[in-house]
Formats: C-alpha cells, structure tokens, sequence
C-alpha cells in the first residue's frame, strides 16, 4: 500500500475521535440528563452509600478496542462510583473536611477542556496565564501581602504545602549535609501533607519540634520561644514555622499573629497551612479569628475546600516571588522561544509542573458570575452553623463537646452512663454511617475517641445541620436501649 493510502486508512478510524455536531449534541444530552437527575435528587440522596460490591463491576468492563455507547457507560458510573461510599457534593457530608462542586466550576472545566488551552507558560496561553495570575494576585490583596508576591494553583493543599516548604528550604540555602541540624516547629495537629511534604523535601533528617498547644488545640506561643532559645543555645538553626490556620481534626486557629512576632524576632520563615480555614478571612467572622497572615512569608489555601470548588484545586503564596520562582524555574533548549515572553510569571516556573490542567477557569468563572457575596455569606453561615451545632448537641441528653470551635469543626461525644465512651462512640458512628443520611467522622483526642462535625459543603444549611442532630438523637437512644 502506498503511503498516502495508509494514511488515508488510518485517518478514516481515527476520525472517529472527532464527534460530529449531532453526535456531540446527542452525547452532551445524555450526560445533562445524568447530572440534572443527579442535582435534582441531591437533597434526597444520602450522603453515603455502604455496598458490598464497592464498585467492584468496574473490573467487568476493561479498555478494550469495540466502542460501547455512553448510556451504558453512564450506568456503570452511576452503579459503581456514585452509589458506592461518600457523596463528597452532598450537604449531609459533615466528615473530615467536606470539598465543594459549585456547578459554574464544572462549565469552566468544561470551556477549559475543550479549548484545551495550555496554562503552564505565558507565551503560548497569554490569556490563560494572566486569568490565573490575576486570582493569585486577588488571594494576595485579600490576605494583605506586597504586589512582590507570587503564587500558584495547585492540584491541592498537599502540594500547596510541598511548594512552600520547598520554597523556605531554598530561601536558607539550606544544604542536605546541614538538615540534621535545622529545626521545624509545629503542633502535632498539623495535618500530615506537612509531614509528607518535609520527607519529600529531602528533609527527614531535620528536628522537629512538637510545640505544645493551650486546651483549644491552638499552638502556645511561650513554650514556641523557649523551644526556639534552647535549640540556639545548643547550636541548632530553627528555620522554619509551620503554623495552622484551621487544623483538620478540630479547626483550631493557631494564634499567626504572635506567632510572626516571634519569627520576626528571631528570623525565622512562618509559613501557614490554612488549606481548610484560609478562606473564612474572607468573611468578617473569620477575619476576627484569622489575624496576621499578612505577616507570614508562605501560606496555603484550598479553593476545593474554603471556596466550594469541585475538587483539585489549592493555592500557595509566597511572599517573596523571587525565592518561589528561584526554587522552581528551569530552562530546556526546546522551550527557547518562550524565554522572551517575561512580563508574566509562569506557573510552569512556579511549579513542579509544566503541563497542568487549566484550573483558573473553575475559579474564575463562579467568582465572576456570582460575585463574592454569597462566598462570603456562605463562609459566615458555616462558622455560625458550627456554633448552633455545639449548642444544641449540648441540649440532647448525654452528649458533651470538646472545646468551643474557631471555624467550623465541632467535636463531641455521647457518654454512656455504664458503658466506656470510646466504644459507644465507635458504635454510633457506625450505625450513623449505616444510615447514611449524614456523613460523619471521628478523631482521637489524646487516648478519647470523639465524633466530628465539620460544615464546610455549600450545599449544607441549617436543615441539614438539625438532620445530623436529629440522627444523632436517634441513634444514639437506640445504642443505650439496645446496650
Ligand atoms: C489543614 C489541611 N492541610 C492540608 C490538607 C491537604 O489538602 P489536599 O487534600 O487538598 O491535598 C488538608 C486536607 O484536608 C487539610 O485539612
């Protein structure tokens, strides 16, 4: 066959990649009808679904070369991803820290899909690059850092954490043969991407120091300073701070603002994981709590979380744009022409990554069409649902909570009058999680086993808050009448 004929062969299949204008209006049809079943029943819906099967029949349908068609490809989805485990977009997911999926997002997704614009460099996706770098630089203004800084979009907190701790690393010149000697302070509710990111980061030789935290979970700012004076006096070099501005297991804030005159003072680099709490600044409750994060030289947020977008999408900011872009630009001759393009910071020199999904349209977009007032409204509501939580668990006979929550993490737990309280609770979780109206998790605090609210799903009002305390009442009349 000649050559042109081979091409020709080979072009008619692969055309089949391309849907024409009905077949495209045909598949989108089919894929609105699913989601628009799935957003009309989401209050109906539970929150988690316990099967068996766990989505095992996906195995049943491997890659193979015959097509199958989409309404056949929608069901095996609908069987065993959405009906199997957690609804992370339900507002009855009060568990862990509950994502987003605000429905603008997924539109954005979507334009960002099929242009398939390339938002890691300036020079081939100008528009793109400054769409990012403009909500960057909007995060930057709200938690008051200089026009210097520069930040990324991450996939999420954990990589976020990563680039700043890599960062700081850098901003010392630290070297591999001094990291037993360079000293890290945190709390151990720091979540564990933190811990991750330091291993990661070549560092696991560093000493860490636990700091001691006050009975709200929140770092103490004394012992911080006399960790600091010691490891001095021993010949150590206390470099960094990783401070919380929301722990993961009971929201707690750790008090940035004596924390930054504390690095001040000694000259050290405070960087904040606020992947769960940054973006309640954005509210006027969560400014009271959220103090100095404008002093602070990196920090972490999740828009997957705080901002309700679906998930894979965090932010870090460093305050000195020269120390992030110094740890993370590289050169490659085949990228040459893209060199002469400076006036914009690039993400791929901001980041371990060079091609990456164009994340800024998810954000942009619903910020746009909605405005930032109902974020904000949203934000405040969850603070004061967590609060109306923690008084009305209080009135239901036999439940205590843990200490007053900063944002939107309630702790408590049931205590049985004969029994021991950790397997009670393990009990009522497990029959809480068999109904499934309401997702819920639990923690450990010290050697107590506590239930978790945490309300951060948009989707999550009021009702949904009197629900969880409904199920709980019940449930748990059933344990001490079956027990
Ligand atoms: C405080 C905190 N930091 C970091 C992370 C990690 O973020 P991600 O899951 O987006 O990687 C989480 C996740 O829940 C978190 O709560």
């Amino acid at each position: 066959m000649r050559i042109e004929e081979k091409i020709k062969v080979l072009e008619r299949v692969a055309l089949q990649l391309e849907p024409d204008q009905i077949q495209r209006s045909e598949l989108r049809d089919q894929v609105i009808d699913y989601t628009e079943e799935f957003l009309e029943n989401i209050n109906e819906n539970k929150a988690f679904i316990q099967t068996d099967h766990k989505g095992k029949a996906i195995y049943d349908h491997p890659i193979s070369e015959e097509p199958q068609p989409l309404n056949e490809l929608i069901n095996i989805f609908k069987e065993n991803v959405e009906k199997t485990g957690l609804n992370p977009a339900s507002g009855g997911h009060l568990a862990y820290i509950p994502g987003g999926g605000l429905y603008p997002s997924s539109l954005g997704d979507y334009i960002a899909d099929i242009t398939n614009r390339y938002a890691g460099v300036f020079y081939p996706s100008p528009g793109a690059v400054r769409m990012e770098n403009m909500l960057i630089n909007w995060m930057r203004d709200e938690i008051g850092y200089p026009d210097t800084a520069a930040g990324n979009l991450t996939s999420g907190g954990s990589i976020a954490n990563l680039i700043g701790i890599v960062t700081a690393r850098d901003a010392f010149n630290l070297q591999s043969k001094n990291f037993h000697k360079v000293v890290i302070y945190l709390t151990e509710q720091v979540h564990h991407s933190v811990m991750k990111s330091i291993r990661i980061a070549g560092l696991y030789n560093a000493q860490i120091r636990h700091v001691p935290m006050d009975d709200h979970f929140r770092m103490d700012v004394d012992h911080l300073e006399e960790l600091i004076k010691t490891d001095k006096e021993h010949g150590l070099q206390p470099w960094l701070i990783i401070a919380s501005a929301g722990t993961t297991d009971t929201g707690a804030v750790d008090p940035i603002d004596k924390i930054a005159d504390i690095k001040d003072e000694h000259n050290l680099w405070l960087h904040v994981d606020g992947a769960y709490g940054g973006f309640f600044i954005l509210c006027d409750e969560g400014k009271k709590i959220i103090k100095g994060l404008d002093r602070t030289d990196s920090i972490v947020m999740d828009p997957h979380k705080g901002l309700f977008l679906p998930y894979g999408t965090g932010i870090v900011l460093i305050k000195d744009r020269k120390l992030l872009f110094q740890s993370h630009y590289y050169k490659a001759n085949y990228l040459q022409d893209a060199e002469k393009f400076d006036e914009e910071l690039s993400p791929a020199d901001l980041s371990p990554e060079l091609t990456k999904h164009y994340r800024g349209l998810r954000m942009w977009l619903p910020l746009k069409l909605f405005g930032l007032k109902p974020f904000r409204a949203g934000l405040e509501e969850k603070i004061w649902l967590a609060r109306y939580f923690y008084e009305e668990i209080q009135k239901i006979e036999g439940f205590e909570v843990g200490s007053y929550p900063d944002l939107s993490v309630v702790t408590y737990r049931f205590m049985p009058k004969d029994g021991k309280p950790n397997e009670f609770n393990q009990k009522l979780l497990d029959l809480i999680l068999e109904d499934g109206r309401v997702f819920l998790s639990s923690t450990m605090i010290g050697d107590k086993f506590y239930l978790r609210l945490a309300v951060l799903c948009f989707r999550s009002h009021k009702e949904i808050v009197d629900l969880a305390l409904e199920v709980l009442k019940e449930k748990s009349k059933i344990l001490v009448e079956r027990d």
